[in-house]
């Protein structure tokens, strides 16, 4: 089946629906880029020993820029098949298919045994699932204990107007995002202690520059290439731009209000 029927055809609910784009176009990303990436591995004392959990791996780059560089055991899991495809492949490329596994599942409801991790990370995943404090706690429930959960979440450092909210909403896969105070109860509410915010503010450049840095050149232009090709194929690509392509006048000040918090606690 090709992409464009799978695109057009297979994908209804609004979320899935723009993680599938996603997927197809192989490029997932989170706020801060691989220095975000470094603080929460830094922040949950991730080292060769740990064995890790990464939620919503998307496309599998922090997966295996752990296993590559840490030399860890990792988990990576997502509940796009798509995705953990593309994450096993890129396994494949890089060489540490030993080192990192992928599956598909649901962060509210984790295939895992209580205990078993030394951190559970994720990168710009909890703004999405309906119930997060579930899925924080499915979290807590399957770290070891004095393990770590950590999460980098888009953050809203102030108060942003009501259009700005609903349209990143629309544009980005139904997500919803808290301010600091918001993250940090739910890894409270979760059991977690010594629940710890850092909260960065970015622009435009340098969240771009920081996505180019996190990714081969070579796997971002491709991604890029494969998007504006699944423009003109693609139907359900064109929705969504269309569904982007009247903003609020807010949002060219978007970095004002938002930008990202690492929120870790300890089990
Ligand atoms: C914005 S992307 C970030 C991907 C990756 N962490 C990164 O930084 O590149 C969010 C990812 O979370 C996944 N996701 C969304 N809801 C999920 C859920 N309930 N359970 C597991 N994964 C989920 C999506 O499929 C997508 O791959």
């Amino acid at each position: 089946m090709g992409t464009k029927k799978q695109l057009s055809e297979e994908i209804s609910e609004p979320e899935s629906y723009y993680f599938e784009l996603q997927a197809s176009w192989g490029l997932t990303k989170h706020m801060g880029g691989l220095e975000a990436t470094r603080k929460l591995i830094e922040a949950c004392h991730i080292d060769k020993d740990s064995y890790v959990l990464d939620v919503g791996c998307g496309v599998g780059i922090t997966a295996c820029y752990l296993a590559k560089e840490y030399g860890c055991k990792v988990v990576g899991l997502d509940l796009s098949e798509m995705m953990v495809k593309r994450s096993k492949e890129r396994a494949k490329r890089k060489n540490v298919e030993d080192k990192v596994e992928f599956k598909i599942g649901d962060a509210q409801d984790l295939p895992f045994n209580d205990g078993v991790f030394d951190a559970v990370i994720c990168e710009s995943v909890v703004a999405f699932p309906k119930d997060k404090q579930k899925v924080v706690s499915e979290y807590a429930r399957v770290t070891k204990p004095g393990g770590y959960v950590g999460m980098n979440e888009v953050t809203w450092v102030k108060t942003p107007p009501p259009e700005l909210v609903e349209y990143m909403s629309r544009g980005l896969g139904q997500a919803e995002f808290l301010n600091p105070d918001g993250w940090k109860d739910l890894l409270e509410e979760a059991g977690l202690t010594g629940v710890v915010a850092r909260v960065y503010k970015t622009s435009a450049l340098r969240q771009w520059a920081s996505e180019v840095r996190q990714m081969d050149p070579r796997d971002y232009l491709g991604a890029w290439s494969k998007f504006f090709s699944l423009c003109f194929k693609s139907p359900a690509v064109r929705k969504w731009i269309k569904e982007v392509s009247t903003p609020p006048r807010s949002v060219f000040r978007i970095f004002k209000y938002f930008g990202y918090g690492i929120y870790v606690g300890r089990k």
